[in-house]
């Protein structure tokens, strides 16, 4: 009889504990995959291709571009960025996120604000893509320099 209370407790603690956790997760591993899919468009095709570590191919070129425009559209914050998203998994995201939501927003629309006018150079040569990876890549540093902060 004396247990009984303590066992409700227990519950519904880890009830709330449970929901917790599960509500951060989703978005931040969403976010987490959205980004590994543009760093690996980014960084593992186009960025190779540019180094000579990849052969250029203007097919292969323009699919990694359409992934990371389809990435960037589908990044919506406020279901991948929620509030109470800002620690409860391994993130990376900055607290400035939520501190500063305009700012996040900015260089969100910055970033796909960049993408439209490089499709052209992205497919043209090397040199071209040269360029547009110049021009992208200013707008994901402008972001994480911002609001992503080093993993511990
Ligand atoms: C509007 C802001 C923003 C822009 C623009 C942006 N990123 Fe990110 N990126 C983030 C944030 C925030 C994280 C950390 C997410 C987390 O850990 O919850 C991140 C994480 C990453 C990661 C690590 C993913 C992992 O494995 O956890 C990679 C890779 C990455 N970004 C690549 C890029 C590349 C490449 C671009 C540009 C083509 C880019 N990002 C543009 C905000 C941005």
């Amino acid at each position: 009889m004396k247990l009984a209370p303590r066992i409700a407790t227990a519950v519904s603690l880890t009830i709330v504990l449970s929901a917790g956790v599960a509500f951060a997760i989703g978005p931040i591993e969403t976010r987490k995959a959205t980004m590994k899919e543009i760093g690996g468009a980014f960084g593992g095709v186009l960025v190779k291709m540019v180094k000579g570590e990849k052969p250029w191919n203007a097919a292969e070129a323009k699919a990694a571009y359409d992934t990371i425009v389809a990435k960037a559209n589908s990044i919506d914050v406020a279901t991948m960025f929620p509030k109470g998203s800002e620690s409860g998994g391994e993130t990376a995201a900055s607290p400035k996120i939520w501190s500063d939501p305009a700012g996040f927003q900015a260089a969100l629309d910055k970033f796909r604000a960049v993408l439209p006018g490089q499709a052209e150079a992205v497919g043209k040569d090397v040199a071209g893509l040269k360029s547009a990876i110049a021009e992208i890549g200013k707008t994901c540093k402008g972001c994480h320099d911002g609001y992503r902060i080093e993993k511990m």
